[in-house]
């Protein structure tokens, strides 16, 4: 049996989209594989699949939609109250399409946690898989990756990082299949990334880079 501490951790989700990584949290903490509870999702897009699947869940949901008229930091103001009343341990960005102010990062310090598509320094922004790809058929990459990371900052897709897997890209491969293979690695990388960022101390998880490798 599971003690109260192994499944005291709260999990918050902010996701823009389809909500694949979102699942994979959902799944691991279904069959016990990850001691947390997710408390809530929030997406910034309305009716995406994210969403249902969280409802399918039984977790939680918001949509804060950008107003036209507001800035990023009144945005991310309206965000951290949303995530802030689910009192979360950890926030997760699993496939969050923005760049968080220190108005929301502040308010969850060392608990905000990205996935990116892209091995460390690599590929920063939107269709990193799709840029690996293209790279790979004009002979320039024979890899790419996954890595999950610590935002504190602005910086995009940049951060401590807490796992990383190298992903191999072939000349001739399809987008789709190399797309197919950088999903589950990602799905597999999260769930891992998690489990051991919620056993271990941050102080000692932000000198373990590479540890999955
Ligand atoms: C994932 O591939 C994730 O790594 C990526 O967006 C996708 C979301 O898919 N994130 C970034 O590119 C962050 N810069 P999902 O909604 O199925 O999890």
């Amino acid at each position: 049996m599971r003690s109260e501490a192994r499944v005291s951790k709260r999990i918050a989700v902010l996701v823009s989209g389809n909500g694949g990584n979102l699942q994979a949290i959902l799944d691991a903490v279904d069959d016990g594989r990850l001691a947390a509870r997710v408390v809530g999702v929030v997406s910034n897009r309305p009716a995406v699949r994210a969403l249902q699947r969280a409802t399918t869940a039984g977790v939680p949901t918001a949509v804060v939609e950008a107003l036209p008229v507001e800035t990023r930091v009144q945005y991310d103001e309206r965000l951290r109250d949303v995530v802030e009343a689910w009192e979360p341990d950890i926030v997760v960005l699993a496939g969050f399409m923005r760049v968080l102010s220190p108005v929301f990062l502040d308010a969850f310090p060392q608990a905000v946690v990205n996935i990116h598509p892209a091995l460390p320094g690599e590929l920063p922004g939107i269709r990193a898989i799709e840029r690996a790809h293209a790279q790979a058929q004009d002979g320039l990459r024979t890899h790419s990756g996954i890595m999950v990371h610590l935002v504190p900052d602005e910086g995009v897709d940049t951060g401590p990082v807490l796992a990383v897997v190298e992903v191999a890209v072939s000349r001739g491969e399809s987008l789709a299949d190399f797309a197919t293979r950088m999903h589950d690695a990602e799905h597999r990388l999260l769930v891992r990334a998690l489990v051991e960022f919620i056993d271990q101390p941050i102080a000692q998880k932000t000198h373990q880079h590479l540890r999955f490798r």
